[in-house]
Protein backbone atom coordinates (compact mmCIF):
# COMPACT_ATOMS: atom_id res chain seq x y z
CA UNK A 1 0.00 0.00 0.00
CA UNK A 2 2.95 2.52 0.98
CA UNK A 3 4.53 1.94 -2.40
CA UNK A 4 1.24 2.91 -3.54
CA UNK A 5 0.89 5.90 -2.06
CA UNK A 6 4.46 7.26 -2.96
CA UNK A 7 3.91 6.60 -6.74
CA UNK A 8 0.78 8.95 -7.12
CA UNK A 9 1.81 12.67 -8.38
CA UNK A 10 -1.19 13.48 -6.46
CA UNK A 11 -1.27 14.66 -2.33
CA UNK A 12 -2.83 11.46 -0.70
CA UNK A 13 -3.91 12.40 2.84
CA UNK A 14 -5.95 9.56 5.30
CA UNK A 15 -7.63 11.19 8.36
CA UNK A 16 -9.43 9.45 10.76
CA UNK A 17 -12.80 10.36 12.32
CA UNK A 18 -10.94 13.58 14.54
CA UNK A 19 -9.76 14.75 11.22
CA UNK A 20 -5.96 14.41 12.30
CA UNK A 21 -3.51 12.98 9.91
CA UNK A 22 -3.33 8.94 10.44
CA UNK A 23 -1.21 8.16 6.85
CA UNK A 24 0.12 10.55 4.32
CA UNK A 25 1.21 9.92 0.38
CA UNK A 26 1.67 10.76 -3.04
CA UNK A 27 3.50 13.81 -3.83
CA UNK A 28 2.69 15.06 0.16
CA UNK A 29 6.43 15.16 1.02
CA UNK A 30 6.91 17.38 -1.79
CA UNK A 31 4.29 19.56 -1.80
CA UNK A 32 4.77 19.93 1.75
CA UNK A 33 8.50 19.45 2.00
CA UNK A 34 9.20 23.39 2.51
CA UNK A 35 6.71 23.69 5.50
CA UNK A 36 8.56 20.90 7.17
CA UNK A 37 7.33 17.57 8.03
CA UNK A 38 3.98 17.83 9.87
CA UNK A 39 3.72 14.99 11.63
CA UNK A 40 1.13 12.06 11.78
CA UNK A 41 -1.33 12.71 14.27
CA UNK A 42 -1.85 16.51 13.44
CA UNK A 43 -4.77 18.24 13.03
CA UNK A 44 -5.36 18.17 8.90
CA UNK A 45 -6.63 21.35 8.67
CA UNK A 46 -3.37 23.21 9.81
CA UNK A 47 -1.78 22.05 6.10
CA UNK A 48 -4.76 24.48 4.92
CA UNK A 49 -3.70 28.63 5.21
CA UNK A 50 -5.73 30.20 8.00
CA UNK A 51 -8.79 31.64 5.58
CA UNK A 52 -9.58 28.03 4.10
CA UNK A 53 -9.29 26.24 7.28
CA UNK A 54 -13.05 26.69 8.51
CA UNK A 55 -13.99 24.95 4.94
CA UNK A 56 -11.69 22.61 4.85
CA UNK A 57 -13.37 21.60 8.50
CA UNK A 58 -16.92 21.75 7.09
CA UNK A 59 -15.92 19.84 4.03
CA UNK A 60 -14.22 17.31 6.26
CA UNK A 61 -17.15 17.21 8.93
CA UNK A 62 -19.65 16.86 6.16
CA UNK A 63 -18.08 14.10 4.39
CA UNK A 64 -17.38 11.94 8.44
CA UNK A 65 -20.28 12.60 9.40
CA UNK A 66 -22.78 11.69 6.26
CA UNK A 67 -20.30 9.47 4.75
CA UNK A 68 -21.24 11.27 1.28
CA UNK A 69 -17.83 12.62 -1.36
CA UNK A 70 -17.44 16.11 -1.97
CA UNK A 71 -14.74 18.29 -3.97
CA UNK A 72 -13.01 21.06 -2.54
CA UNK A 73 -10.83 23.93 -3.61
CA UNK A 74 -8.84 25.20 -0.98
CA UNK A 75 -5.11 27.09 -0.43
CA UNK A 76 -2.44 24.67 1.13
CA UNK A 77 0.33 26.38 2.87
CA UNK A 78 3.38 24.55 1.41
CA UNK A 79 5.85 26.92 3.15
CA UNK A 80 6.89 28.62 0.61
CA UNK A 81 3.90 30.41 0.35
CA UNK A 82 -0.21 29.09 -0.69
CA UNK A 83 -1.05 27.39 -3.60
CA UNK A 84 -4.48 25.91 -4.53
CA UNK A 85 -5.70 22.53 -4.34
CA UNK A 86 -7.95 20.60 -5.59
CA UNK A 87 -9.44 17.98 -2.89
CA UNK A 88 -11.68 15.09 -3.63
CA UNK A 89 -12.61 13.68 -0.24
CA UNK A 90 -14.04 10.35 0.08
CA UNK A 91 -15.41 9.11 3.12
CA UNK A 92 -13.44 5.99 4.85
CA UNK A 93 -15.82 3.25 6.20
CA UNK A 94 -15.15 0.36 8.41
CA UNK A 95 -16.32 -3.41 7.40
CA UNK A 96 -19.49 -2.67 8.89
CA UNK A 97 -19.77 0.37 6.51
CA UNK A 98 -19.14 2.55 9.86
CA UNK A 99 -17.61 5.69 9.47
CA UNK A 100 -14.04 6.34 10.54
CA UNK A 101 -12.21 8.88 8.71
CA UNK A 102 -11.59 10.12 5.06
CA UNK A 103 -9.51 9.88 1.95
CA UNK A 104 -8.01 13.46 0.63
CA UNK A 105 -6.34 13.44 -2.70
CA UNK A 106 -5.57 16.65 -3.64
CA UNK A 107 -4.24 17.82 -7.13
CA UNK A 108 -2.57 21.47 -7.98
CA UNK A 109 -4.65 23.88 -9.76
CA UNK A 110 -2.03 26.87 -9.53
CA UNK A 111 0.00 24.78 -12.60
CA UNK A 112 -3.43 24.81 -14.78
CA UNK A 113 -4.30 27.97 -13.33
CA UNK A 114 -1.41 29.21 -14.73
CA UNK A 115 -1.27 27.77 -17.79
CA UNK A 116 -5.10 29.25 -18.18
CA UNK A 117 -3.95 32.94 -17.36
CA UNK A 118 -0.44 32.57 -19.84
CA UNK A 119 -2.85 31.48 -22.83
CA UNK A 120 -5.46 34.13 -21.64
CA UNK A 121 -2.54 36.82 -22.20
CA UNK A 122 -1.15 35.47 -25.29
CA UNK A 123 -4.83 34.99 -27.09
CA UNK A 124 -5.41 39.18 -25.71
CA UNK A 125 -1.86 39.66 -27.69
CA UNK A 126 -2.90 38.17 -30.28
CA UNK A 127 -6.24 39.52 -30.90
CA UNK A 128 -4.73 42.92 -30.29
CA UNK A 129 -1.92 42.45 -32.93
CA UNK A 130 -4.95 41.14 -35.55
CA UNK A 131 -6.78 44.59 -34.67
CA UNK A 132 -3.44 46.31 -35.54
CA UNK A 133 -2.68 44.43 -38.87
CA UNK A 134 -6.92 45.41 -39.77
CA UNK A 135 -6.05 48.85 -38.92
CA UNK A 136 -2.88 48.74 -41.08
CA UNK A 137 -4.92 47.05 -43.89
CA UNK A 138 -7.02 49.87 -43.62
CA UNK A 139 -4.70 52.26 -43.82
CA UNK A 140 -2.94 50.73 -46.85
CA UNK A 141 -6.72 50.80 -48.79
CA UNK A 142 -6.62 54.14 -47.55
CA UNK A 143 -3.56 55.07 -49.25
CA UNK A 144 -4.78 53.28 -52.35
CA UNK A 145 -7.78 55.53 -52.12
CA UNK A 146 -6.01 58.82 -51.30
CA UNK A 147 -4.07 58.08 -54.47
CA UNK A 148 -7.21 57.96 -56.90
CA UNK A 149 -8.61 60.50 -55.37
CA UNK A 150 -6.21 62.66 -56.22
CA UNK A 151 -5.63 61.73 -59.16
CA UNK A 152 -9.35 62.36 -60.04
CA UNK A 153 -10.06 65.28 -58.35
CA UNK A 154 -6.74 66.89 -60.05
CA UNK A 155 -8.96 66.45 -63.63
CA UNK A 156 -12.18 68.43 -62.08
CA UNK A 157 -9.54 71.24 -60.65
CA UNK A 158 -7.56 71.95 -63.56
CA UNK A 159 -10.72 72.38 -65.63
CA UNK A 160 -12.45 75.37 -63.11
CA UNK A 161 -8.82 76.79 -62.91
CA UNK A 162 -8.63 77.08 -66.68
CA UNK A 163 -11.62 78.59 -66.88
CA UNK A 164 -11.62 81.28 -64.11
CA UNK A 165 -8.47 82.08 -65.82
CA UNK A 166 -10.28 82.62 -68.59
CA UNK A 167 -13.16 84.78 -66.88
CA UNK A 168 -10.34 87.07 -65.43
CA UNK A 169 -8.98 87.75 -69.06
CA UNK A 170 -12.60 88.64 -70.18
CA UNK A 171 -13.15 90.77 -67.38
CA UNK A 172 -9.99 92.58 -68.06
CA UNK A 173 -11.48 93.17 -71.45
CA UNK A 174 -14.69 94.56 -70.22
CA UNK A 175 -13.14 96.74 -67.65
CA UNK A 176 -11.49 98.28 -70.42
CA UNK A 177 -14.71 98.94 -72.65
CA UNK A 178 -16.65 100.20 -69.33
CA UNK A 179 -14.13 102.40 -68.58
CA UNK A 180 -14.22 104.18 -72.09
CA UNK A 181 -18.12 103.92 -71.73
CA UNK A 182 -17.47 106.37 -68.51
CA UNK A 183 -15.30 108.81 -70.32
CA UNK A 184 -17.44 109.45 -72.68
CA UNK A 185 -16.10 108.03 -75.63
CA UNK A 186 -17.90 108.42 -79.23
CA UNK A 187 -20.03 106.09 -80.43
CA UNK A 188 -17.27 105.38 -83.23
CA UNK A 189 -14.57 104.97 -80.69
CA UNK A 190 -16.92 102.53 -79.07
CA UNK A 191 -17.45 100.01 -81.80
CA UNK A 192 -13.82 100.07 -83.11
CA UNK A 193 -12.86 99.17 -79.26
CA UNK A 194 -15.73 96.46 -78.89
CA UNK A 195 -13.93 95.08 -81.91
CA UNK A 196 -10.19 95.31 -81.11
CA UNK A 197 -11.37 93.47 -77.94
CA UNK A 198 -13.13 90.78 -79.48
CA UNK A 199 -16.05 91.36 -76.96
CA UNK A 200 -18.51 89.89 -79.11
CA UNK A 201 -16.65 86.30 -79.12
CA UNK A 202 -15.61 86.88 -75.35
CA UNK A 203 -19.60 86.98 -74.83
CA UNK A 204 -20.15 84.32 -76.37
CA UNK A 205 -17.42 82.65 -74.63
CA UNK A 206 -18.37 83.70 -71.52
CA UNK A 207 -21.20 81.38 -70.70
CA UNK A 208 -19.04 78.60 -72.10
CA UNK A 209 -16.47 79.13 -69.19
CA UNK A 210 -19.22 79.80 -66.39
CA UNK A 211 -20.40 76.50 -67.14
CA UNK A 212 -17.25 74.28 -67.52
CA UNK A 213 -16.02 75.97 -64.27
CA UNK A 214 -19.57 74.75 -62.39
CA UNK A 215 -19.05 71.56 -64.36
CA UNK A 216 -15.75 70.77 -62.85
CA UNK A 217 -16.99 72.23 -59.45
CA UNK A 218 -19.97 69.89 -59.58
CA UNK A 219 -17.43 66.63 -60.82
CA UNK A 220 -15.90 68.00 -57.24
CA UNK A 221 -18.29 67.81 -55.41
CA UNK A 222 -19.34 64.24 -56.54
CA UNK A 223 -16.20 62.94 -55.71
CA UNK A 224 -16.52 64.10 -51.99
CA UNK A 225 -19.76 62.90 -52.18
CA UNK A 226 -19.01 59.28 -52.97
CA UNK A 227 -15.75 59.52 -50.84
CA UNK A 228 -18.35 60.76 -47.91
CA UNK A 229 -20.81 57.37 -48.54
CA UNK A 230 -17.52 55.33 -48.45
CA UNK A 231 -16.71 56.71 -45.47
CA UNK A 232 -20.28 56.15 -44.01
CA UNK A 233 -19.05 54.16 -41.64
CA UNK A 234 -20.93 55.10 -38.41
CA UNK A 235 -24.48 53.94 -39.57
CA UNK A 236 -24.40 50.88 -39.49
CA UNK A 237 -27.91 50.65 -40.04
CA UNK A 238 -29.18 48.65 -43.07
CA UNK A 239 -30.58 49.97 -45.93
CA UNK A 240 -31.84 49.03 -49.39
CA UNK A 241 -29.33 50.43 -51.92
CA UNK A 242 -28.30 49.95 -55.62
CA UNK A 243 -25.61 47.56 -55.96
CA UNK A 244 -25.05 48.30 -59.51
CA UNK A 245 -24.22 51.98 -58.46
CA UNK A 246 -22.09 50.72 -55.77
CA UNK A 247 -20.35 48.91 -57.32
CA UNK A 248 -19.51 50.92 -60.09
CA UNK A 249 -18.24 53.75 -58.02
CA UNK A 250 -16.12 51.24 -55.57
CA UNK A 251 -14.39 49.87 -59.33
CA UNK A 252 -13.85 53.59 -60.56
CA UNK A 253 -11.96 54.23 -57.27
CA UNK A 254 -9.63 51.22 -57.57
CA UNK A 255 -9.11 51.72 -61.49
CA UNK A 256 -8.17 55.61 -60.80
CA UNK A 257 -5.57 54.75 -58.15
CA UNK A 258 -3.97 51.87 -60.45
CA UNK A 259 -1.64 52.39 -62.95
CA UNK A 260 -2.23 49.01 -65.19
CA UNK A 261 -4.13 49.80 -68.21
CA UNK A 262 -7.25 47.24 -67.21
CA UNK A 263 -10.54 47.10 -69.06
CA UNK A 264 -13.64 47.14 -66.49
CA UNK A 265 -16.86 45.96 -68.61
CA UNK A 266 -19.95 45.91 -66.68
CA UNK A 267 -22.91 43.52 -67.09
CA UNK A 268 -25.69 44.80 -66.64
CA UNK A 269 -28.52 41.94 -67.01
CA UNK A 270 -29.88 42.61 -63.97
CA UNK A 271 -29.97 45.93 -61.41
CA UNK A 272 -30.46 44.38 -58.19
CA UNK A 273 -31.14 46.29 -54.79
CA UNK A 274 -29.26 44.58 -52.34
CA UNK A 275 -29.94 45.39 -48.11
CA UNK A 276 -27.05 46.16 -46.06
CA UNK A 277 -24.75 49.05 -45.81
CA UNK A 278 -23.21 50.21 -49.02
CA UNK A 279 -19.93 52.37 -47.79
CA UNK A 280 -19.14 48.55 -46.45
CA UNK A 281 -20.07 46.44 -49.66
CA UNK A 282 -17.91 48.98 -51.43
CA UNK A 283 -14.98 47.79 -49.45
CA UNK A 284 -15.60 44.46 -50.36
CA UNK A 285 -15.74 45.63 -54.52
CA UNK A 286 -12.67 47.91 -53.73
CA UNK A 287 -10.96 44.87 -52.62
CA UNK A 288 -12.09 42.15 -54.78
CA UNK A 289 -11.37 44.22 -57.95
CA UNK A 290 -7.61 45.48 -56.38
CA UNK A 291 -7.10 41.55 -56.43
CA UNK A 292 -8.56 41.04 -59.56
CA UNK A 293 -5.87 44.11 -61.34
CA UNK A 294 -2.87 42.81 -58.82
CA UNK A 295 -3.68 39.60 -60.72
CA UNK A 296 -3.85 40.99 -64.42
CA UNK A 297 0.03 42.02 -64.49
CA UNK A 298 1.15 39.99 -66.97
CA UNK A 299 -2.07 39.12 -69.16
CA UNK A 300 -2.41 40.03 -72.22
CA UNK A 301 -5.59 42.28 -72.89
CA UNK A 302 -6.31 42.72 -68.86
CA UNK A 303 -9.86 42.87 -67.82
CA UNK A 304 -12.42 42.79 -65.46
CA UNK A 305 -15.65 41.88 -65.33
CA UNK A 306 -18.49 42.97 -62.73
CA UNK A 307 -21.78 40.70 -63.87
CA UNK A 308 -24.74 41.51 -61.08
CA UNK A 309 -27.76 39.46 -61.15
CA UNK A 310 -30.83 38.17 -58.86
CA UNK A 311 -30.86 35.13 -57.81
CA UNK A 312 -33.63 33.79 -55.02
CA UNK A 313 -33.04 35.93 -52.05
CA UNK A 314 -29.72 37.27 -53.20
CA UNK A 315 -28.51 40.41 -54.89
CA UNK A 316 -25.47 38.88 -56.34
CA UNK A 317 -22.38 40.20 -58.04
CA UNK A 318 -19.65 38.70 -59.58
CA UNK A 319 -15.98 39.65 -60.30
CA UNK A 320 -14.31 37.75 -62.95
CA UNK A 321 -10.63 38.03 -64.19
CA UNK A 322 -8.79 36.86 -67.34
CA UNK A 323 -5.88 36.34 -65.22
CA UNK A 324 -3.92 33.37 -64.42
CA UNK A 325 -6.57 32.08 -62.01
CA UNK A 326 -5.93 30.53 -58.22
CA UNK A 327 -3.95 26.86 -57.91
CA UNK A 328 -5.75 24.39 -56.33
CA UNK A 329 -3.46 23.99 -53.89
CA UNK A 330 -3.62 27.58 -52.42
CA UNK A 331 -7.43 27.51 -53.32
CA UNK A 332 -8.07 26.81 -50.05
CA UNK A 333 -6.03 29.15 -48.15
CA UNK A 334 -6.83 32.45 -49.51
CA UNK A 335 -10.14 33.73 -47.29
CA UNK A 336 -7.27 32.76 -44.45
CA UNK A 337 -6.53 35.73 -43.01
CA UNK A 338 -2.74 36.93 -43.46
CA UNK A 339 -2.53 34.41 -46.64
CA UNK A 340 -1.25 36.32 -49.39
CA UNK A 341 1.28 35.51 -52.52
CA UNK A 342 2.04 39.16 -52.46
CA UNK A 343 5.77 40.85 -51.73
CA UNK A 344 6.23 42.34 -49.04
CA UNK A 345 4.68 45.50 -48.31
CA UNK A 346 2.16 44.84 -51.33
CA UNK A 347 -0.35 42.27 -49.77
CA UNK A 348 -0.92 42.01 -45.91
CA UNK A 349 -3.19 39.16 -46.90
CA UNK A 350 -6.42 40.69 -45.18
CA UNK A 351 -8.57 41.75 -48.01
CA UNK A 352 -10.22 38.46 -48.57
CA UNK A 353 -10.91 37.81 -45.01
CA UNK A 354 -12.45 41.31 -44.63
CA UNK A 355 -14.94 40.86 -47.08
CA UNK A 356 -15.27 37.45 -45.91
CA UNK A 357 -17.00 39.45 -42.43
CA UNK A 358 -18.26 41.95 -43.75
CA UNK A 359 -20.44 39.63 -46.27
CA UNK A 360 -21.14 38.16 -43.51
CA UNK A 361 -22.44 40.49 -41.16
CA UNK A 362 -24.86 41.33 -43.63
CA UNK A 363 -26.15 38.21 -44.24
CA UNK A 364 -24.38 36.93 -47.04
CA UNK A 365 -20.89 35.16 -48.02
CA UNK A 366 -18.34 35.70 -50.30
CA UNK A 367 -16.90 32.47 -52.56
CA UNK A 368 -14.50 31.91 -55.12
CA UNK A 369 -15.56 29.81 -58.12
CA UNK A 370 -12.75 29.25 -60.65
CA UNK A 371 -13.68 31.37 -63.96
CA UNK A 372 -14.71 29.47 -67.20
CA UNK A 373 -12.02 31.45 -69.04
CA UNK A 374 -9.26 29.99 -66.83
CA UNK A 375 -9.54 33.20 -64.44
CA UNK A 376 -10.72 33.91 -60.64
CA UNK A 377 -14.23 34.08 -60.34
CA UNK A 378 -15.79 36.18 -56.64
CA UNK A 379 -19.03 35.91 -56.21
CA UNK A 380 -20.60 37.82 -53.56
CA UNK A 381 -24.19 37.03 -52.38
CA UNK A 382 -25.95 39.52 -50.50
CA UNK A 383 -29.46 39.99 -49.23
CA UNK A 384 -31.95 41.35 -51.46
CA UNK A 385 -33.58 44.63 -50.60
CA UNK A 386 -37.06 45.90 -51.91
CA UNK A 387 -37.28 47.77 -55.70
CA UNK A 388 -38.15 50.77 -55.41
N1 LIG B 1 -8.35 37.49 -58.63
C1 LIG B 1 -7.32 36.77 -58.14
N2 LIG B 1 -6.49 36.09 -58.97
C2 LIG B 1 -5.45 35.37 -58.50
N3 LIG B 1 -5.16 35.24 -57.19
C3 LIG B 1 -5.94 35.88 -56.31
C4 LIG B 1 -7.07 36.68 -56.74
N4 LIG B 1 -7.66 37.18 -55.63
C5 LIG B 1 -6.96 36.73 -54.58
N5 LIG B 1 -5.93 35.95 -54.97
C6 LIG B 1 -4.96 35.26 -54.10
O1 LIG B 1 -5.46 35.26 -52.79
C7 LIG B 1 -4.49 35.84 -51.90
C8 LIG B 1 -5.21 36.50 -50.75
O2 LIG B 1 -5.94 37.63 -51.17
P1 LIG B 1 -6.28 38.78 -50.13
O3 LIG B 1 -7.05 39.82 -50.82
O4 LIG B 1 -6.89 38.16 -48.92
O5 LIG B 1 -4.86 39.31 -49.69
P2 LIG B 1 -3.81 40.14 -50.56
O6 LIG B 1 -4.47 40.71 -51.76
O7 LIG B 1 -2.64 39.27 -50.77
O8 LIG B 1 -3.41 41.28 -49.57
P3 LIG B 1 -4.34 42.55 -49.16
O9 LIG B 1 -5.69 42.34 -49.76
O10 LIG B 1 -4.38 42.51 -47.68
O11 LIG B 1 -3.65 43.72 -49.70
C9 LIG B 1 -3.69 36.77 -52.78
O12 LIG B 1 -2.40 37.01 -52.25
C10 LIG B 1 -3.62 35.98 -54.08
O13 LIG B 1 -2.64 34.98 -54.03
MG1 LIG C 1 -6.37 41.78 -51.60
Amino acid sequence: MSSVFRSVSDVLVVVDRGQRIEQTGGSFDTVFEAAGTRALGGRVEDLATEASRPEFRAALEQVIQKRDFTTVEIEVDTGQGAAPLELSIAPRLDERGKSVGAVIVGRPVGELRRAYSELEASHRALKEAQGHLVRNEKLASLGRLVAGVAHELNNPISFVYANTHALEKYATRFETYFDAVQSGATRQDLVALRRDLKLDRDLKNLREAINGAKDGAERVRDIVEDLRRLSAEGTSEAVDFDLVTTTRTAADWVVRGTKTPVKVVFCEGAHPIARGNPGHVQQIVMNLVQNAIDALGETENPQVTLHHEIDGAHAVLRVTDNGPGIPETIAGSIFDPFFTTKPVGKGTGLGLSISTKIAQEHGGDLRYEKSAEGGSCFRLNLPKGKDR
